[in-house]
């Protein structure tokens, strides 16, 4: 499965009231920018995150602006990420990562308190939540 198929909002989104895609109803590369920069200092912080913290090197900002740019793309704007990196084989670039139900949920964890502190819409940020618990859970190695 290519992650960046994963539905982010239904089929029903393009004909209902939000016309707009998920991109765009979030507000942009800002506000994803904004999300990854609280994603990561969430995960620079939180006790239950402190494993998967450990996974990264000292300095988040490189990783952080290859989030940005797999979001981006993700949500329906540009395609920054493939261009630079190619397919994103998100399992096999994880496989070298230890990812159970504990790092999956730390990781939500981390995501779900960044999308609440910047004030992501609440219904898109549930329909964005069910999609990388997909994302997350599909990402497990480890057998647990
Ligand atoms: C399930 C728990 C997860 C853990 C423990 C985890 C951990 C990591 C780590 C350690 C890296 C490498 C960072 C570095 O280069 O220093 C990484 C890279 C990355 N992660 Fe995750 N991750 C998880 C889930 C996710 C999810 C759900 C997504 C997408 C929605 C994601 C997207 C990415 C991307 C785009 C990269 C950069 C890949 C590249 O090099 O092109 N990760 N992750």
């Amino acid at each position: 499965m290519n992650p960046l198929t994963v539905p982010v909002v239904d089929a029903s989104h393009a004909s209902a009231s939000h016309a707009s895609p998920p991109f765009e109803a979030i507000g942009g590369e800002a506000a994803v920018t904004r999300i990854v920069d609280a994603f990561y200092r969430q995960m620079d912080t939180r006790p239950d995150a402190r494993g998967i913290r450990a996974m990264h090197g000292p300095d988040l900002a490189p990783v952080k602006a290859v989030l940005v740019r797999y979001l981006c793309e993700w949500l329906g704007g540009p395609k920054r990420y493939s261009e630079e990196r190619g397919h994103p084989r998100l399992r096999m670039r994880h496989a070298a990562f230890p990812i159970g139900a504990a790092e999956r949920d730390a990781w939500l964890a981390c995501m779900r308190a960044a999308l609440d502190e910047t004030g992501t819409d609440a219904a898109l940020r549930d329909k964005l939540m069910l999609a990388f618990f997909k994302i997350a859970d599909w990402m497990r190695n480890n057998g647990n």
